[in-house]
């Protein structure tokens, strides 16, 4: 497909002003986010809503960082499918409430946060700014938002926690080996994390077209920053790319029997041994079945992330908003129910919450915020959601969090 000439234009302007001089970035069609990427901001403070940092970190990342960030899985299915979920729940306001304060708060694993709006999980965060977690960190922290820090950061959980200013939330890529598993959960807990997330949804890899072709185009030598295995656009899952001594988090493990950061033998047992292994609270990310909701309150979690990763795990081509409900059927309000697949606007974070859901997390939206501005950028982009999620409080008329029930929405597919 042709780019537009207001793409190209911006792309001269971007060539211009800049001594990269990446090549060719792509055109927006290339782009499977099925949003418009233009128009452009130059602040933070400009952005109308969380696209906007998008379009800005297409602009300026190079090609294959743009495209980790964008790819889902096989033919981005689920990554639409992500976004399209929200439309099957329409809001059923209620009027003369008085809305006058509105109190977002939520108690969530020991901790009280400003609102249920939760930083998940996103790897390599130096391919998207210089700052990477710690400056996700410090706008988490402005904010007082919870933030899981992924196995696979490229900031060591110590330096992320002085910036945090307290310890956050971290994600569990175990790797195939006990030893290197016990090696991170023991490194966690000893910064004081209070909260242990293992990530279930990848432990047969994906496959990442959009990514791996966006990696194709980007003709740059990238073997000063990783290993050129590592391509990071096309990682998967799979295979012992991602697990080198560079990861912070590998740092001092013996890695000689490692090949892959996923284990692929993983079941229950292996979940009991982890639950055993730790007193930090252990979630489970990637439940999306009742069945699977009801096996982990069985085998003690603490609570369950209804994830597909972003839409980047298999094209099952269902939204993680359609899943909520029956994990939260499975769950019967024992555990916290979190979820996460893009949550772009306030209505989304409010359906959420009125079919169960205890919190949401947003990958992309702060990695956008944080590729165009820094700290300011991710900053921005949680400002943002904030007041969305606020404003549409106020218009439900919905004053508090545990107001906003199942009766707030309406499931187009039951309704006749
Ligand atoms: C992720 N995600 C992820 N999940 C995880 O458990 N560990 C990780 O290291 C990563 N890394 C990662 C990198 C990038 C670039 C993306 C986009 C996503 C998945 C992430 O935690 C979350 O589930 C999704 O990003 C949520 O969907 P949205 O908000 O991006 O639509």
């Amino acid at each position: 497909m042709e780019t537009s000439q207001y793409d190209r234009r911006r792309l001269l302007k971007f060539l211009a002003g800049s001594p990269l001089l990446y090549p060719a970035a792509l055109a927006a069609s290339a782009w499977q986010s099925g949003q418009r990427l233009d128009p452009i901001i130059d602040a933070a403070s400009q952005a109308l809503n969380v696209f906007d940092f998008e379009a800005v970190a297409r602009e300026r990342l190079p090609v294959a960082h743009f495209g980790y960030i964008a790819t889902g899985s096989d033919d981005d299915g689920t990554l639409r499918a992500n976004r399209e979920g929200f439309a099957r729940f329409q809001l059923r306001v209620r009027r003369l409430v008085d809305v006058r304060e509105i109190d977002m708060s939520v108690k969530l694993f020991g901790g009280t946060w400003s609102s249920p709006i939760i930083l998940a999980p996103v790897s390599s965060q130096r391919a998207f700014h210089a700052d990477a977690e710690i400056a996700s960190a410090r706008a988490a922290a402005a904010g007082k938002h919870p933030q899981m820090l992924s196995t696979l950061t490229s900031t060591a959980i110590e330096a992320v926690n002085t910036a945090r200013g307290e310890p956050v939330w971290f994600q569990l890529y175990p790797t195939d080996q006990w030893s290197v598993t016990q090696g991170l959960v023991k490194r966690a807990q000893a910064a004081g994390c209070p909260v242990l997330a293992l990530t279930a949804d990848l432990q047969g890899g994906s496959n990442r077209e959009t990514g791996i072709r966006a990696q194709r185009r980007d003709t740059r030598d990238c073997s000063a920053c990783h290993k050129p295995a590592d391509k990071i656009a096309g990682q998967s899952g799979m295979g012992p790319a991602s697990v080198d001594g560079l990861r912070a988090m590998f740092r001092g493990l013996d890695l000689s029997q490692v090949s892959s950061y996923q284990n692929a033998g993983a079941d229950w047992d292996y979940v009991k041994r982890l639950r055993d292994s730790t007193t930090m609270k252990l979630l489970i990310k990637g439940i999306v079945t009742r069945e699977d909701a009801e096996l982990a309150v069985k085998h003690g979690i603490d609570g369950v992330i209804v994830s597909n990763h972003g839409g980047r795990a298999e094209d099952s081509g269902r939204a993680t908003i359609e899943s909520l409900v029956e994990v939260v059927e499975g769950v019967k309000r024992r555990i916290p129910v979190i979820v996460d697949g893009g949550f772009r606007r306030g209505t989304d974070i409010f359906k959420a919450l009125a079919l169960g859901a205890n919190a949401i997390m947003i990958g992309r939206p702060y990695i956008w915020g944080l590729a165009a501005f820094g700290q300011q950028g991710v900053e921005a982009v949680l400002d943002i959601l904030r007041k969305e999620l606020r404003t549409v409080m106020r218009q439900a008329g919905t004053v508090r969090l545990d107001a906003i029930s199942r009766a707030y929405v309406i499931d187009r597919q039951l309704r006749g």
